[in-house]
């Protein structure tokens, strides 16, 4: 409201300034106008009378001049009239004169004011007399002898009083005006002001959360890849198992699939009871690979990092997975303490995840790391070679661990169709220019026959790394690298999700699922929930997410009391001192906002800090109001697909960092970017108040392309790319045979 008073008082007081300068101005134009007006009629009355005037002159007051003189004085503005002679003897005059003036005192003000009366002529004075100014014209006629003047006073305090009249008008209106451009002005600001709190609370509500959309661009672009796509698709229908199944018969001749990933996808772990119990690892990487391999059945090479695993193995380090469905092989592959630590905790995770996350944490590269990455990969190229069952097999390389890996396949199998996935970024060439390693990096993947990555926009970086660093030919038209006459087709493959997502089998409704949980944490059975899931990683944005809880609280008195954010921490890594690092300030941050909005029973953040099977996962993804997604930068991000898979209620708001590639397809998800706590703070508040029916059409959306766009059609587009690749090169293969043999007939 101050600030509505200091503009009231300076829109006034510029408007005071205004009128006035107005006013001043205008009184001295009239006031000119005015004398000049007089000063005609007194020449006029003079002229008129002149020859009565000439005639009585000599007489003065004992002839008609008096008489004369009162005729001039009937103009009801002059105040009398008189004929002096320039000795300053007064000849005659009418009453109104004799009471103001005296020749004489008329003679000294014309010379104090440098009028000279050498000769007839005209003159004016102004004079200020007690009752106001008057307007003195005097007019000496060449005739008159002796010589002399006749003078007419004119009173000009009608004018003063006029020019009083005009200013109290004036400022009346200046009043008036002021007061209506004041009122009009705190009106249209309070209809802006009122227009904006709408705006804000449609936001908050959820129907103006437009704001928290997505780039257009990206939607467009997502809507020319969807229409492109659909097409394509439409031939042979929705993606399923059956059909990931039928490209393997029908394209690649029912080939076994030999995947190796570093992650196993089920880790026997010892119980303390002496048991042996199953995990299942929140990895990405597992929850979009395993449904794959159930399908195609075939090889997961992985290391066998399970406290049991080496229990649960055949002779050739094999078990049968999924327990009790035993539909692929897991071949376990076993490290020692110094290969774990230098290839999975240092060149892996301390040198090329930092280095691909644009995330704020230096890569660290050390010799002896690389040395054991090096090591490492081939130990698992050697564990691949030992899988497959032909000389030209297809082998899905997965992710960072495995740089080297496909060109040690290749030497070893050079007919393998190796399709190799970054499930990570891959930055631009400056930043990736830092490894130490880069050029043996991108030659190992060049042994790739197709390099996938999630989006077009790794594909160019990699393509722009290996332009800088290796000897090659890049194809942009065809997003290919040759080198020695070997290609590797560079493509963008958006990772996803089964399609229905199996854990929801047997869960509780979304309803039930709030339910028990608001109870279990031992919340109000009103409480609002939020959750986030993630492995504990720098990467993943939760310290900025609970700032961000924070920052709503602050900002929604409302939300205080009611809403909590339930965190799920899969410790991670936790051999590097980075993530030792982020658990300390995760748990610390989680205390502090605890302590400033806890209140009785409520507490604003729940941290569990431990793994959760998937069920669980589920349960929270189904029983929360709002799932937030904050990754600083990554690649999907499949939990931001598993929250939308999780809602068949069709209820829930997904909230999305920007800087993941699951935010290019989930365009009906409150897209923020998680670093603005400002922003992602109101999407918060705004996902909380979203009507259910806005609710429902996003979630419908979404669910929608995530079940198209799931996880065996990744599979099935890269399988079907390979198969092409294949028949080509055979087909090549032959014709180059054809061409040797011709030479060979040749003279
Ligand atoms: C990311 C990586 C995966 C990895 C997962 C879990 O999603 O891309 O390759 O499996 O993180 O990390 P971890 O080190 O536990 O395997």
């Amino acid at each position: 409201m101050g600030r509505a008073v200091r503009f009231v008082v300076a829109l006034t007081l510029g408007l005071g300034l205004l009128t006035w300068i107005g006013h001043l101005t205008l009184t001295h134009t009239t006031r000119r106008w005015f004398e000049r007006d007089i000063e005609l009629r007194a020449r006029l009355a003079v002229a008129s009378a002149r020859r009565s005037l000439v005639r009585h002159w000599a007489a003065g007051e004992e002839g008609g001049l008096p008489d004369v003189l009162a005729d001039i004085t009937r103009d009801e503005r002059v105040m009398g009239t008189a004929a002096c002679d320039l000795d300053g003897h007064l000849r005659a005059a009418t009453p109104g004169f004799r009471d103001a003036f005296t020749c004489p005192r008329i003679l000294s003000r014309l010379a104090a004011q440098g009028v000279a009366l050498d000769a007839p002529a005209d003159w004016s004075l102004t004079v200020d007399l007690r009752g106001g100014p008057v307007h003195l014209y005097g007019v000496e006629l060449p005739e008159f002898s002796p010589r002399g003047f006749v003078v007419v006073v004119h009173d000009l305090s009608f004018l003063s009083r006029r020019e009083a009249t005009t200013r109290n008008q004036l400022l009346l209106a200046f009043f008036v005006l002021a007061l209506a451009a004041a009122g009009i002005t705190v009106v249209a600001a309070r209809l802006a002001w009122r227009g904006w709190q709408d705006d804000l609370r449609r936001a908050l509500r959820g129907d103006g959360s437009r704001q928290f959309q997505p780039l257009v661009r990206d939607v467009r672009e997502l809507v020319a890849r969807l229409s492109q796509e659909r097409d394509a698709d439409a031939r042979g229908g929705e993606w399923s198992p059956e059909r990931l199944r039928g490209v393997l018969t029908q394209h690649l001749h029912g080939e076994r699939v030999v995947i190796v990933a570093n992650r196993e996808p089920y880790i026997h772990e010892k119980t303390p009871e002496g048991g042996v119990r199953v995990v299942h690892p929140a990895s990405g990487l597992v929850t979009a690979i395993e449904p794959v391999m159930r399908a195609c059945s075939g090889v997961w090479v992985a290391h066998g990092s399970g406290s049991a695993d080496r229990e649960t193995v055949d002779a050739r380090d094999r078990v049968k997975v999924p327990p009790g469905e035993e539909s692929y092989v897991l071949r376990r592959v076993w490290l020692t303490e110094t290969e774990e630590a230098g290839y999975y905790y240092g060149f892996s995770n301390e040198g090329l995840w930092p280095l691909c996350h644009v995330a704020d944490t230096r890569p660290e590269f050390r010799d002896e790391d690389w040395e054991q990455y090096r090591k490492v990969n081939q130990r698992f190229a050697d564990a691949v070679c030992d899988e497959v069952d032909s000389d030209d097999p297809i082998v899905l390389v997965q992710d960072y661990h495995f740089a080297l890996a496909p060109a040690m396949i290749r030497a070893r199998l050079p007919r393998a169709t190796i399709i190799t996935f970054w499930h990570i970024p891959w930055p631009n060439p400056e930043r990736f220019g830092i490894c130490p390693w880069r050029e043996e990096l991108i030659e190992g993947l060049l042994g790739s026959s197709i390099m996938g990555f999630h989006t077009q926009q790794h594909c160019n970086n990699f393509l722009d790394a290996v332009d800088a660093f290796v000897e090659s030919r890049i194809d942009r038209e065809h997003n290919a690298v040759v080198q020695r006459s070997r290609r590797t087709l560079v493509r963008p493959y958006p990772i996803s999700i089964e399609w229905p997502v199996h854990w929801l089998d047997g869960l509780p409704s979304p309803a039930q699922c709030a339910a028990d949980v608001r109870r279990e944490l031992g919340l109000a059975p009103d409480a609002l929930l939020g959750v986030g899931i993630d492995r504990l990683d720098y990467t993943k944005g939760i310290e900025e997410r609970l700032a961000a809880v924070d920052m709503a609280l602050e900002r929604h008195p409302e939300l205080r009391g009611r809403y909590t954010f339930i965190q799920l921490a899969a410790p991670s890594r936790t051999r590097i001192p980075r993530y030792q690092e982020l658990n300390d300030r995760v748990e610390a941050l989680a205390r502090k906002v605890n302590e400033r909005w806890s209140e009785g029973a409520y507490r604003p953040v729940v941290l569990l800090r431990s793994h959760h099977e998937p069920p669980a996962v589920f349960r929270y993804f189904r029983a929360a109001n709002l799932c937030y997604v904050s990754s600083l930068h990554d690649g999907m991000n499949l939990v931001a697909k598993e929250f939308v898979a999780a809602r068949n209620d069709e209820r829930g708001v997904l909230v999305l960092s920007q800087f993941t590639g699951a935010a290019r397809e989930l365009t009906e998800a409150l897209v923020v970017n998680p670093y603005d706590l400002s922003e992602a703070s109101e999407a918060m508040a705004a996902a909380l108040r979203m009507p259910e029916a806005e609710q429902a059409e996003r979630m419908r959306a979404m669910r929608s392309l995530v079940a198209h766009f799931n996880v065996y059609r990744w599979a099935g587009r890269m399988l079907v790319d390979a198969a092409q690749l294949r028949s080509r090169e055979r087909l090549s293969g032959r014709l180059t045979r054809v061409g040797t043999r011709a030479k060979e007939l040749l003279p």
